[in-house]
């Protein structure tokens, strides 16, 4: 059983990061009697002097509601290799690190983030530092899990913002386009959309044609309704063209996705004549208050962890699965990035209640006066 253990938060910060911190003192300190040093600034600050401090009851009191995280958190930095360099490079980083760990008598790791830092924690595992990982992104992106934290948040965030773009888009007879985060997946704008009511949701994992969503625009102007709401995931792209970025990145700093909401404003405005606007929601889907799920889910997966850290189980991650939590290896969790199954259900039940994916087989179905069930797995609604 450890006697002293550390607690990491790396990556994007999300809602409920501070609440696992409290569950995981609380459960660590009064159930196993065990010591928790908070490791500040990720990985990095486990480097150098380190960054470190014990964190006692009275260091998480009142912490459940609060955004962000009180250890500070960082992308990549000292742990990523540059671009063409053998990953052997970072052998010393590691060892630093683990030498570090070994001096400040830590000896095990709950490591809070997603896919790039349960990386890092995989490897210190690996190499001989007990690791337990606990999924964190808004992305709710990562495998084995049904949910990560801070994605039920992200979502009200951008439910609401719909719901606020619908009035002043009937009041004026406009399009508004929400460009919503998630990476590479289209999940907060799927299920916010559907949340919304929007009338168009753009996703990475279905491809789109920019005449089948004016299509769906125009159609909804024939039939009287003279306002649409278009949600549009940071990472969707327009069949035949790239993903937009508004930063490449580099070996140190991740590549920013940004700017298909301002490119579907200009191409709409074009195809429709129709007056168009763009929000883009950015980090307010992931500053403030988690919401009561996330608050639940943070504090059932930092309790969680440590129980199975007590029971000796390591290299592994708490994951929500049918409601219950289990653990699974890291490295199965961060294999595959976890899609939007293009035909899966909730797709399905988006098309059945009129909303468009803009994929441009839709685009003749959105002519139609009446359903038509023409194309392989698309209903389509007139
Ligand atoms: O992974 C979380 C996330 O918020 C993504 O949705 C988004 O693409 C990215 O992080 C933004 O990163 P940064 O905080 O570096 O701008």
């Amino acid at each position: 059983m450890y006697k002293r253990i550390g607690i990491i938060t790396g990556g994007g910060d999300a809602p409920g990061l501070n609440a696992v911190i409290r569950a995981v003192v609380k459960t660590a300190v009064c159930e196993h009697a065990m010591e928790v040093i908070g490791v500040e600034d990720g990985f990095e600050g486990l480097l150098g002097e380190t960054r470190t401090r014990e964190l006692t009851f009275a260091d998480v009191r009142g912490l459940l509601p609060r955004g962000g995280t009180i250890l500070g958190t960082r992308n990549r930095g000292k742990f990523s290799a540059p671009a063409g360099a053998d990953k052997s490079s970072l052998d010393d980083v590691y060892r630093e690190a683990i030498e570090n760990v070994e001096r400040l008598g830590i000896e095990g790791l709950i490591v809070v983030g997603g896919e790039g830092t349960l990386g890092l924690a995989a490897q210190f595992d690996r190499l001989g530092l007990p690791v337990m990982g606990v999924p964190k992104t808004i992305d709710n992106d990562l495998a084995c899990t049904e949910l990560t934290f801070g994605f039920a948040t992200a979502l009200d965030i951008a439910t609401e913002a719909l719901d606020r773009l619908h009035t002043t888009a009937e009041s004026h007879d406009r399009v508004m386009i929400l460009e919503v985060m998630g990476r590479h997946t289209g999940w907060i704008a799927l299920h916010s959309g559907i949340a919304g009511g929007a009338d168009v949701i753009l996703i990475p994992e279905i491809g789109f044609s920019m005449e089948s969503v004016a299509e769906k625009v125009t159609s909804r102007d024939q039939s009287g309704s003279n306002f649409s709401i278009i949600v549009v995931a940071e990472g969707a792209t327009e069949v035949g063209h790239e993903q937009i970025y508004q930063d490449k990145g580099d070996a140190y700093h991740a590549a920013r996705l940004g700017g298909i909401g301002v490119y579907c404003r200009v191409k709409l405005e074009e195809l429709t004549g129709k007056e168009t606007r763009c929000v883009v929601l950015g980090h307010l889907q992931r500053g403030g208050r988690p919401n009561a799920f996330d608050r639940m889910l943070a504090t059932n997966f930092g309790a969680c962890a440590v129980r199975a850290f007590a029971k000796g189980e390591h290299g592994v991650m708490v994951a929500l699965q049918a409601a219950d939590v289990v653990t699974v290896p890291i490295s199965e969790a961060i294999a595959n990035t976890k899609i939007v199954p293009p035909n899966g259900q909730l797709v399905q039940t988006a098309r059945d209640t009129g909303i468009s994916f803009g994929s441009p087989q839709e685009a003749k179905c959105h002519l139609q006066a009446e359903p038509l069930d023409v194309f392989t797995s698309i209903q389509c609604k007139g």
